[in-house]
């Protein structure tokens, strides 16, 4: 009845399959200025379809920010947005709904009474018979909802459970199914593991790979580096709000990944200055290393613009000491520690 690219309701989207080489989403310069605050800045991006497009950055980095421009939430305010070449503005989600980008938040749209195959069909509801006597086809939506769901490779044992019982893991699976029913090319996912603990988190990621098996172009917002090397084909890192690193899976390591995420060099500079404050065994700490090569040049080329002055895109990932103002490891999010000079 649905096929990877057309849905039964949804979008209507073209017959032709999709080329892995043509980006359907790309973003050339792109940026959003709130007022005379500049989220974001320079953004180069591309989302393919059967690959899955990893942003990392700390909290603030503009993540955000950037799903916003590509659902139709927010305008950008420079730069170019182009969907299948094709240069858009977005004016509501609707319009990229229409285009079949479908956005899972991460407080996810749905009525938590009522049962799960309800919550599949929301505000979409399948009817049958003619216009005086319509009414909700009950027995389709059952065996359409669970047809979809064991698609994905998700089984549970009873749609009539009201959706709130679900774990928060099996909700975003849901939710991802749905988007795919409904005829979604493009799948963003913001923070999806971001409140999930480690067995949950691993069911979620399953499912990004499996949207990726069907062909969708995902872009799965994470600030973990870990989750993101699981299923990435291609990882973008913000930070300050410009691309610091954007990188295909073969050219940089997990370890080069979390190195940058954890900012190595900052995380140098504070091991330097624990040491000085004595108290801490320094020697104990997990050893960092500033010297991550920039993997084969591509990492910077591609953000296209230069870093602005001021901001701490400082070359590759050894940060010239000064330019680090905060120590900021995955999950630790309020620690804020000047690096400064003491390196
Ligand atoms: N509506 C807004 N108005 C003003 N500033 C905003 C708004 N939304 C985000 N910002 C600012 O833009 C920057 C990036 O935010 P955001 O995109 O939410 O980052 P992230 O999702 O990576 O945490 C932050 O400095 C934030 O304060
Ligand atoms: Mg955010």
């Amino acid at each position: 009845m649905t096929s990877k690219t057309t849905g039964t309701h949804g979008a209507v989207l073209a017959d032709t399959p999709p080329e892995r080489d043509r980006p359907i989403v790309e973003l050339r310069g792109a940026g959003k200025a709130y007022g005379n605050i500049r989220a974001l800045h320079g953004v180069d991006l591309a989302v393919h379809p059967g690959r899955v497009t990893c942003v990392l950055g700390d909290n603030g980095a503009g993540k955000s920010t950037l799903i916003k421009i590509i659902s139709g939430l927010h305008q950008h305010t420079e730069g170019e947005v182009l969907v299948d070449g094709e240069p858009v503005r977005f004016g509501t989600p609707r319009d990229a709904l229409a285009l079949g980008i479908a956005t899972v938040y991460q407080d996810l749209a749905t009525v938590p009474l009522m049962p799960v195959w309800r919550n599949f069909f929301l505000g979409s509801e399948m009817t049958k018979g003619p216009w005086p006597v319509r009414r909700l086809d009950i027995a389709r939506m059952k065996r359409t909802a669970d047809e979809e769901l064991r698609n994905m490779g998700i089984v549970l044992d009873d749609l009539e459970q009201p959706i709130g019982t679900l774990s928060g893991g099996q909700r975003q699976c849901v939710a991802i199914a749905r988007a795919v029913y409904f005829g979604a090319r493009v799948l963003i996912l913001d923070e999806p593991t971001a409140a999930l603990g480690v067995k949950q988190s691993g069911v979620v990621l399953k499912y990004v790979a499996a949207a990726r098996e069907r062909g969708l172009g995902v872009i799965f917002i994470t600030h973990n580096p870990h989750h993101a090397y699981l299923v990435g084909d291609h990882f973008s890192v913000l930070r300050l709000g410009t691309l610091e690193l954007s990188a295909a899976r073969a050219d940089i390591t997990l370890e080069q990944l979390t190195n940058h995420m954890a900012g190595g060099a900052e995380l140098a500079a504070l091991k330097h200055e624990l040491a000085q404050v004595g108290g801490v065994d320094v020697d104990a700490l997990p050893a960092t290393d500033p010297e991550i090569p920039a993997p084969g040049g591509a990492a910077h080329d591609a953000t296209g613009s230069a870093a602005a002055p001021g901001s701490a895109t400082a070359a590759g990932s050894a940060a010239a000491p000064g330019s680090a103002t905060a120590v900021d490891t995955t999950g630790a999010a309020d620690s804020t520690a000047s690096a400064e000079g003491k390196a």
